[in-house]
Order: structure tokens, then sequence, then C-alpha cells
């Protein structure tokens, strides 16, 4: 099949097949007025695609996602694994859970034997980034879209009807998730009253919820700032809820880490062209053209928002407990149960990428270039992939285990045949442009995010261990 797409290319009949479908999938959309962008169009970002901001809850939102108080044993906050010190992710292929020390890229397991154990402790996938989740253009949440619109105005989430009624954005549904994951904020059963809540009522959801906003309200130091966020409640701060604690957190991710319009690359798109170096230029043709990565990543953020299998090698502790020795993820398939879908993850955005590494679902590339070049050749890539390419934290025990799945020929050649992303053959300048052109994605207001962090929390717990 590669033999063949590589001699269809060099008579350029994939270009022609490209075109006639990028035809006839417009068609369909003009026909279905489903959606009126054209599949590979990469749009300028619009300040009207974000949910309305709102200071006073950004405030709010802002303490309560630098707070450890939220987290079971309070040792861990949204923060730590979202870092503005690492470009709202962690600098980790996989992030370290709660009971591992030290913030982001610093953080670690531990010496044996373990201050945090595998797989209870442990992250399952790479922290993304948050910029500009506050847009409507993302239509789906997390690697294999577990949070996403329900298509009536509701919400689909792993809390099915226990998700609260009142919210108006996938944003503000994906930020009260952290806290129900054991492994990520909750701590075990036995270790804290949160835990043993949901233990207790079989549940990790409405139990952790009520009992996270035990916690914010047990601190005096939230009260004023709850009253200023939500004046409507008009001081009772019985009625302060989840709902509340989501929507702030959301507002805090869209004031600090929303896009601006005059960005270089939307500045381009509208017409200056200096405003992007002419090799970045030269690199965004072959993104568009030869390279075929507007397929799937388009529209504003560089994504199409749906689900691809391209062959990303696994590494660490797996996702859901499936596969080989429970450690493989299944991606998309976990949430649709679909077999079709294995191996199957969110197209991610691509604004900013540069600096968020490292990159796959599982960080398993720790060079924005390994991964570029993992799309030109996505089978050989994932065959010859190279372990010393993961930025997992070592620990004699932990290096063990976590390259069972990446060491196991059957699988690796069964993510290999789920692979749909065809090899291109680009010659090494144009690869050269074509990361001129990612990194020409990065907004220089995203590379100094330190005025994000706060001084302090009302807790009075540490920012950082
Ligand atoms: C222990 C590390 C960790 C902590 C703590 C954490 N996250 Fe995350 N976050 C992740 C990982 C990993 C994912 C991806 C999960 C997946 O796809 O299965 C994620 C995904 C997200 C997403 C979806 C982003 C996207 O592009 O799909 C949002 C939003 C988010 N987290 C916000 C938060 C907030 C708010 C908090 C605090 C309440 C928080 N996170 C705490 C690791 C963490
Ligand atoms: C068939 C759809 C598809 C095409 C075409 C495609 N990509 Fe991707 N890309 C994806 C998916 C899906 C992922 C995430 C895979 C995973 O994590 O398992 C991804 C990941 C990435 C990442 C890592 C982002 C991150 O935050 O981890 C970069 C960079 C990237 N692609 C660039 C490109 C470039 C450059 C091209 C063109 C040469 C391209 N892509 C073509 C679907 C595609």
């Amino acid at each position: 099949m590669d033999t063949l797409n590589r001699v269809l290319n060099v008579f350029g009949f994939r270009k022609i097949c490209v075109s006639l479908s990028i035809f006839i999938a417009s068609f369909s959309y003009a026909q279905n007025k489903v959606n009126p962008r054209v599949v590979t169009d990469v749009l300028p970002i619009s300040s009207s695609e974000y949910m309305s901001k709102n200071k006073d809850m950004a405030i709010l939102g802002q303490a309560l996602f630098f707070d450890k108080e939220l987290s079971g044993n309070r040792n861990i906050s949204c923060a730590t694994c979202h870092s503005p010190m690492a470009a709202t992710s962690d600098g980790l292929s996989i992030n370290l859970g709660e009971g591992a020390i030290g913030l982001s890229v610093a953080r670690s397991a531990g010496t044996y034997p373990p201050k945090i154990t595998d797989p209870l402790e442990r992250g399952q996938r790479n922290a993304p980034a948050l910029f500009d989740r506050g847009a409507t253009d993302f239509t789906t949440l997390m690697h294999d879209g577990r949070i996403a619109g329900d298509g009536k105005g509701g919400f689909v989430s792993p809390a099915g009807n226990e998700l609260p009624q009142g919210f108006d954005h996938l944003l503000e549904v994906s930020s009260i998730f952290a806290f129900t994951e054991n492994q990520e904020m909750l701590g075990q059963a036995g270790e804290n009253d949160m835990a043993d809540a949901a233990a207790m009522y079989k549940s990790n959801f409405t139990p952790v919820w009520i009992k996270v906003v035990e916690r914010i309200k047990a601190q005096a130091g939230y009260h004023t700032l709850i009253n200023k966020a939500f004046p409507e409640l008009k001081g009772n701060l019985n009625d302060f809820g989840i709902v509340h604690v989501g929507k702030s957190i959301a507002q805090y991710q869209v004031s600090s880490f929303s896009s601006s319009e005059d960005n270089p690359f939307d500045r381009y798109l509208k017409g200056d062209k200096d405003a992007i170096s002419k090799q970045a230029i030269r690199g965004y043709k072959v993104f568009t053209e030869k390279g075929q990565c507007s397929q799937c990543h388009n529209g504003p953020f560089l994504s199409d928002q749906k689900f691809h299998a391209i062959g990303i090698p696994q590494i660490g502790p797996g996702f859901g407990g499936v596969g080989i020795n429970g450690r493989e993820d299944f991606g998309r398939e976990g949430e649709t149960k679909d077999i079709g879908d294995r191996y199957k993850f969110r197209t991610p955005p691509l604004r900013n990428v540069a600096i968020t590494g490292p990159w796959g679902h599982d960080g398993a590339y720790k060079t924005l270039e390994g991964i570029v070049k993992h799309h030109l050749s996505p089978k050989s890539s994932l065959f010859t992939y190279d372990i010393s390419q993961a930025t997992l934290p070592s620990r004699y025990d932990l290096d063990q285990i976590d390259f069972v799945v990446t060491k196991n020929s059957a699988t690796t050649m069964a993510i290999g045949r789920a692979i749909t992303l065809d090899p291109i053959r680009l010659s090494s300048s144009e690869v050269v442009d074509l990361m001129a052109f990612l990194h020409a994605l990065t907004d220089p207001k995203h590379l100094d995010l330190r005025s994000a962090i706060p001084a302090g929390v009302p807790s009075g717990l540490p920012l950082a261990d």
C-alpha cells in the first residue's frame, strides 16, 4: 500500500484524488449546511469564537486552579500538570499524578521503594496545553473526545446523568473532571475524605464534587472572591456549587490562555505578507499543499476536531487497563466502544505547538521534528521508534514496565495496521520550511505566562512543593 502511494505520488495522482475529494466534501457540506468550512481551510482566529469573558470569575478561577486544597490529599493542583511555566502543560511525556513530588518538568516519581505507585498514582496520557480551549470551535475535549457536545445544547461526559445542569461551554464541563480521577487529584480510598466519599457512594462524581465545594467554602479567603464573581448568589454560599467552580476555572483559562487576534500568523492570513518569515510562508504552502497536513489540521486552531489513527508509538501505563498487561491505550474506542475507532486520537490543535512538547497523546516524541517526521512515514517511524525519545522520569521499577507495549511486536503491528495516514515524501528543505511554519504558529504573548500565576491562594498552601 505504501509503495502504491509512493508511485501515485510521483505521478501526481494523489493530488488529483485529494482535489476531487475536497470538491465532493465541499459539495456535501453545502448540501447539508452543517459546516461551512471547506475541508482544508486554515482560518484566522476571531474573538467571537471565545466564550464571553468575566474578570471576577477569572480571579476566583485562578485561585481554584492553583489551590491544592481542592485535591483529595491536598498535594496537587491543576497547575501542577498545566503550568504556565511549561506552556500550560508539564513538559513530560505522561503526567505524574497526585503523590509525586515537584512541579511540571521538575516533577519526579521519587526513588524506589516507591513514593508513587504504578498505575495508581501515575497519569495515563500527555497533559495537553490549554490554549484556546474556550473557543467554540473546540467541539471535543480530551485526547479521546470523551467530553463533547451532545448536539442538543447539552454535554456528553464520563459522569453521564450525574453531570449537573447549568454549564454553557465544554471547557466549563472539562474543568471539573480532574478532581474525580483517583490518580490525578482525588487519591485513593483510605487516604482522604474525598476519595472515601467516592468509595462509599460508589461514584467518583457527585460525592467528590460536593466535597470539593465544601473544602472551598471552608476557606474564608474564598468568600469575597465568590461574592464578587457571582453577585446573583446575594452572599448565599449555600447556592455555590460545582457548576460555579467549573465556570470560574474556565474563565481563568480563557482570560489567560487565549490567542490574540493580531498574532503574527493571523496578521499574515489577513494580508500582512511580512508578518511571518519567507521560510514560514513556504512552510505554510507545504502544510496546505504537498504535505496535506491541513486535511486534518484545519480551521482556526488547525484541528478538524475528528479522530484519526496515525500510529504514534505507545509508552507508559496505558489508559483504562486494556490490551497487553492492561497497558495499552485504545484511544477513541474507549469512548465509542467501536473497534473501528481503536488507536484513533483527536487531531490536536497546532497553535503554539512549538512550545507544548513532548508531542503525541502520550508524549512519545520529545522533538517537534520527531513527530512531524513520524507523519511523513508513520509505519516505519512506529516500527523503528527509539524509546530515548520519551520523557518519562526514570525509576528502576517503572523503567522495566513503561515500554512493555512499545516492545510488543504484535501490538505494534496492530497499531501499524490501523494507520490511515498516507506516507508523504518531502525534501529536507521542505521539512525545514514546514518546521519554520509550525514555529510561526506561536503567539508571542504566550511565551511568558508568569503574569498568569497568583501570588498565593486562599488556603495558604504552597503553589509549588
Ligand atoms: C495529574 C495531572 C493533571 C492534573 C492535576 C490536571 N490535569 Fe487536566 N489534563 C491532564 C491530562 C493527562 C489530560 C488529558 C486526558 C485525556 O485525554 O485522557 C488533561 C486534559 C485537560 C483538559 C482538556 C484539554 C484538551 O485539549 O482536551 C482540560 C480543559 C483540563 N485538563 C483542565 C484541567 C483543570 C481545570 C484541572 C484542575 C481542576 C486539571 N486539568 C488538572 C492532566 C492533568
Ligand atoms: C490523517 C489526519 C492527519 C494528517 C493528514 C496530519 N496529522 Fe498531524 N496529527 C494527527 C493526529 C490524530 C495527531 C495526534 C495523534 C496521537 O496523539 O496519537 C497529530 C499530531 C500532530 C502533532 C503533535 C501535536 C501535539 O500537540 O502533540 C503535530 C506537530 C502534527 N500533527 C503536525 C502535522 C503536520 C506537519 C502534518 C503534515 C505533514 C500533519 N500533522 C498531518 C492527524 C493528522
